[in-house]
C-alpha cells in the first residue's frame, strides 16, 4: 500500500438544491486547470448525489455520500444502501459523524456494520470519531476517540483504502477550533491506535481534521503531524471558500 495523498472533503450535510450544482462545477473547473496535490471529494444530500456525480463526470472531484444503512435492501422507510450511493454514483460515504452518532443514537457497533456495507458496495468509508466538550473537559478525549477507532474499523478495512476524520464535537460549526498541538495529540494517538489495528498499513490511513476549518485556518492545520487531509462543512458550501481550503493543502 502506498501513502494516499491527503484528501479534503466537503460535507454539505442537509444543505444544496439543483442550484448548488454551480458550486460543485465551479471547484472542479478549478480543480481540473490548476490540479491539486490533495484529493477533493464533495459528499452531498442523496437527492443530489445522482446528479453531482453525472455534472462531476470526468472531472478530479470525487462524489460521496454522508450515511448508509447496514442491509443491501429491505423495509427501511426512509433509509438508504450502500449499493444505492454506489448506484448513484458515489466513490465514498461519510460513516460515524457525530450527528448521527448524538442524534441517531450511532454506537461503534452500527457505525463498524455501516461500514462493512461500504466496503461490500465498493465504496470508500470515511470514518469520523471526535469527543464532546464535557468528555474533553473530563480529561477523556484520547480514550473516548481512541475507544471509538477501535470500536468503529472492523478488521474487514484491512488492505482497504479508507480514512478517518477526527472532529472534536465542539468545534462543528461553532468557529472554535482546537490547538495545534489539541490536534497533533488526538492525530497521534489516532496514529497509534491505527497501526495496532491494521500494522504498517495502519501507517498510511489518512487522517483527516474536521471542525470549523475555513482558508485562513487551513494551512496550519493540514501542515500539522499525522493530519491528512481536512473534513469540511459550512465552507465546503460556497466554492471560494472550499478552494481556499484545497489549495492550502
Ligand atoms: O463533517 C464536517 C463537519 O462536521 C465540520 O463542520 O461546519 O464545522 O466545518 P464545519
Amino acid at each position: 500500500m502506498s501513502t494516499p495523498r491527503p484528501l479534503i472533503a466537503g460535507n454539505w450535510k442537509m444543505n444544496g438544491v439543483e442550484a448548488s450544482l454551480d458550486e460543485a462545477r465551479a471547484v472542479a473547473a478549478a480543480v481540473d486547470s490548476h490540479p491539486p496535490s490533495a484529493r477533493v471529494a464533495i459528499c452531498p444530500p442523496s437527492t443530489l448525489i445522482h446528479r453531482l456525480a453525472d455534472a462531476l463526470a470526468g472531472s478530479g472531484v470525487e462524489v460521496g455520500g454522508q450515511d448508509c444503512r447496514a442491509e443491501a435492501s429491505g423495509a427501511f422507510t426512509g433509509d438508504v444502501a450502500a449499493e444505492m450511493l454506489a448506484d448513484a454514483g458515489a466513490g465514498l460515504v461519510i460513516l460515524g459523524h457525530s450527528e448521527r452518532r448524538a442524534g441517531y443514537g450511532e454506537t461503534d457497533a452500527v457505525v463498524a456494520a455501516k461500514v462493512e456495507a461500504a466496503l461490500r458496495a465498493g465504496l470508500e468509508p470515511i470514518v469520523c470519531v471526535g469527543e464532546t466538550l464535557a468528555e474533553r473537559e473530563a480529561g477523556d478525549t484520547l480514550a473516548v476517540v481512541t475507544g471509538q477507532v477501535r470500536g468503529s474499523l472492523p478488521a474487514a478495512l484491512a488492505g482497504k483504502a479508507f480514512s478517518v476524520a477526527y472532529e472534536p464535537v465542539w468545534a462543528i460549526g461553532t468557529g472554535l477550533t482546537p490547538t495545534l498541538e489539541q490536534i497533533e495529540e488526538v492525530h497521534v494517538a489516532v496514529r497509534a491506535a491505527l497501526t495496532e489495528i491494521f500494522g504498517e498499513d495502519g501507517a498510511r490511513v489518512p487522517i483527516l481534521y474536521g471542525g470549523s476549518v475555513k482558508p485562513s485556518n487551513a494551512a496550519e492545520i493540514l501542515k500539522a503531524r499525522d493530519v491528512g487531509g481536512a473534513l469540511v462543512g459550512g465552507a465546503s458550501l460556497k466554492a471560494a471558500d472550499f478552494l481556499g481550503i484545497i489549495q492550502a493543502a
